[in-house]
């Protein structure tokens, strides 16, 4: 089951947090990895570590801000492998920062890495992934937008939300060609750039208010995402599946935390 046996996989954003689970999870299932990131010195790292557990991965420098460099990654794994099976759209940016003082720059940045770079991997890859019969196109979404907001993050939450329109939309257009079109809404993850943002103890009373009781890890993100891959969700097309730990659930916080007070002191 989930086997992603000879399938050439690429994953934006690989060289460190989600996007490295994502890459380790689907070498561990078999699949050729491309790590395609901008810091070659982590994105190297994170190849030669899948390599040294026995999976198969090779490291592309890429910036997928553009369309230049959207073109160049597609091209590169192409013409190395001869053809892409997964693409996962992993990469993002979330400047933390008020709408009143949100930069033009930064709004760009945002909705070009996180949403238009979708549009854009998506045009690049199509055409070779319609010849070979089909293939899977995945994104990492979030629950922020689409499900639930924070301040600071306005800019984001937009890409994002608009990110399960595109996902909907497309899933549409490419169904016929075997495409199938998905995401992952990751909660709150430890990763990297979670631990930088976020002091230690918010972080524990954070994942004393999550469900689940603790902070997702990238794997969780992965293993998701390699079932969304597979040959088994072949039949799955246009959706995004909610990986938070049960974060998102609950009505009142409050509440919810005095019923599992209630339940220790009993
Ligand atoms: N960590 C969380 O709690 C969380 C929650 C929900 C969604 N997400 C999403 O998960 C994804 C990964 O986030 P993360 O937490 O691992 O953060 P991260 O900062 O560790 O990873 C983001 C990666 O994207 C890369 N990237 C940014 N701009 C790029 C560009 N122009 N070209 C190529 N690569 C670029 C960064 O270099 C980095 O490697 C993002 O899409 C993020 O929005 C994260």
């Amino acid at each position: 089951m989930f086997s992603l046996q000879n399938r050439v996989a690429v994953v934006t954003g690989a060289s460190q947090g989600i996007g490295q689970g994502i890459a380790e999870v689907f070498a561990e299932a078999g699949a050729r990895v491309v790590i395609a990131a901008r810091n070659a010195e982590r994105g190297e790292r994170v190849a030669s570590n899948i390599i040294s557990a026995g999976g198969e991965a090779v490291f592309v420098k890429s910036d997928i801000s553009s369309v230049e460099g959207v073109d160049a990654l597609i091209a590169t794994v192409l013409e190395r492998y001869g053809k892409i099976d997964v693409l996962v759209h992993n990469a993002g940016v979330f400047p933390m920062v008020t709408v009143d003082d949100l930069t033009e720059d930064q709004l760009e940045e945002t909705f070009s890495v996180n949403l238009k770079a979708a549009f854009r991997l998506t045009k690049a890859v199509a055409p070779s992934m319609r010849g070979s019969g089909g293939g899977r196109l995945l994104f990492t979404g979030s629950v922020t937008g689409p499900r639930v907001a924070m301040p600071l993050l306005a800019h984001y939450a937009a890409s994002k939300a608009g990110l399960n329109g595109f996902i909907r939309a497309a899933s549409l257009e490419y169904a016929r060609d075997g495409i199938t079109i998905n995401a992952v809404e990751p909660g709150f993850v430890l990763t990297q750039a979670m631990d930088e943002l976020v002091s230690r103890e918010e972080q524990k009373q954070m994942a004393m208010q999550i469900p689940m009781g603790r902070l997702g890890a990238a794997r969780d993100i992965g293993y998701a995402m390699l079932y969304l891959a597979s040959d088994e969700a072949g039949y799955v097309t246009g959706q995004s599946i909610v990986v938070d730990g049960g974060s998102c659930t609950p009505e009142s916080g409050v509440q919810l935390q005095a019923f599992y007070d209630s339940r220790t002191s009993q």
